[in-house]
């Protein structure tokens, strides 16, 4: 397995971090050794590739990681990089190091600094990774899974101390500007209600009916999970208090979502997309973003990839409402 053209790879990890992202790592590593290509890891994201932070990696240098949290490549939100100047800097590391193409593991801002170095000559191909699994050209992202499991103990946990008390739990769950994470988590973990940023709030409909049937039901404890994206879940158990006279106790979940080694389908996922990007390079395509669709993996051309909407199935959010008037 001999390629021609590209020669030497950078890899880096940049945005938020996910479960799985060294998983990625592992496999885009481990894959262009394979092809006979050398490895340098950029570390903290873009900023690394301006502030030329490098190590140069071996097929040794990715052992033991695939079951580690986090990323050994650390990550940073590079504003330089958002400048001419940041990125002309990119550019002559890339030349310094003889870096001949990138391989970007991150999310939407991630591939947008990838589009942004493509144009200036760099080949870049992008790996999905992020707990928010909001891109819209791969169905699933590295990370997402680990993060709803993390948040569904956290949640099986609350629960216990809820159902002894007889209280109303609001729970936040991350995920930006998008309600995938919560939305799955409340189904579940068996929510009473869910609010996501996708759907307009109807505060009586949406809490106040849902947790009043709910009693009606049987039930003397209630769940309640709120997208980071609609708002502070404080104010939700405010309102709760004031229109329902309850007392809820607010978790916010926070950066424990994004902790912790990665479940299986990260793993299998994240050495799967690993593999795919550098093969795509040994093909002689780049300026893309890998991506799962319909069980495979396909590539596609990061502005296009750029452009595509992910939809939250509502269906999905009428299954909970249908899960939500029987006594647990
Ligand atoms: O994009 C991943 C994510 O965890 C979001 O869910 C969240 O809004 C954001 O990153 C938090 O970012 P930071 O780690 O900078 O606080």
């Amino acid at each position: 397995m001999e390629n021609k053209k590209i020669k030497r790879i950078g890899v880096l990890t940049s945005g938020g971090d996910a479960p799985g992202m060294n998983a990625a790592v592992r496999a885009v590593v481990r894959t262009a050794i394979s092809y006979g290509m050398e490895c340098v890891g950029i570390r903290r994201g873009w900023q690394g590739l301006i502030n030329s932070d490098f190590i140069n990696m071996k097929s040794d240098s990715v052992n033991h990681i695939l079951s580690r949290g986090g990323t050994i490549l650390y990550t940073a939100r590079s504003d330089d990089f958002m400048t001419e100047e940041g990125r002309k800097k990119a550019v002559s590391t890339c030349k310094m190091l003889g870096i001949d193409a990138v391989i970007a593991i991150g999310g939407d801002g991630t591939f947008r600094g990838a589009l942004e170095l493509s144009r200036l000559g760099i080949p870049v191909v992008g790996i999905p990774a992020t707990i928010d699994n909001d891109l819209g050209c791969s169905n699933y992202t590295i990370g997402f899974d680990t993060a709803c499991n993390t948040a569904i103990e956290c949640i099986d946990r609350l629960r216990d101390t809820m159902q002894s008390h007889e209280r109303c739990s609001v729970v936040e769950v991350m995920g930006r500007n998008a309600g995938f994470l919560a939305l799955y988590v409340a189904i579940a973990a068996g929510a009473t209600a869910v609010l996501v940023p996708e759907r307009e709030l109807d505060f009586r409909k949406d809490v106040v009916e849902r947790i009043q049937n709910a009693r009606l039901a049987g039930n003397t404890h209630f769940m309640i999970v709120v997208a980071e994206g609609v708002g502070s879940a404080f104010e939700i158990g405010a309102r709760i208090k004031e229109e329902l006279g309850m007392d809820p106790r607010v978790t916010v979940l926070g950066h424990i979502q994004r902790g912790g080694s990665p479940n299986a389908r990260d793993r299998e996922t994240a050495t799967r997309m690993g593999y795919f990007a550098i093969k795509v390079l040994a093909e002689g395509r780049s300026n893309c973003i890998v991506g799962t669709q319909q069980g495979g993996i396909v590539d596609i051309p990061i502005e296009e990839a750029l452009g595509m909407k992910k939809r939250l199935q509502m269906e999905r959010y009428n299954v909970l409402e249908a899960m939500g008037n029987f006594s647990r």
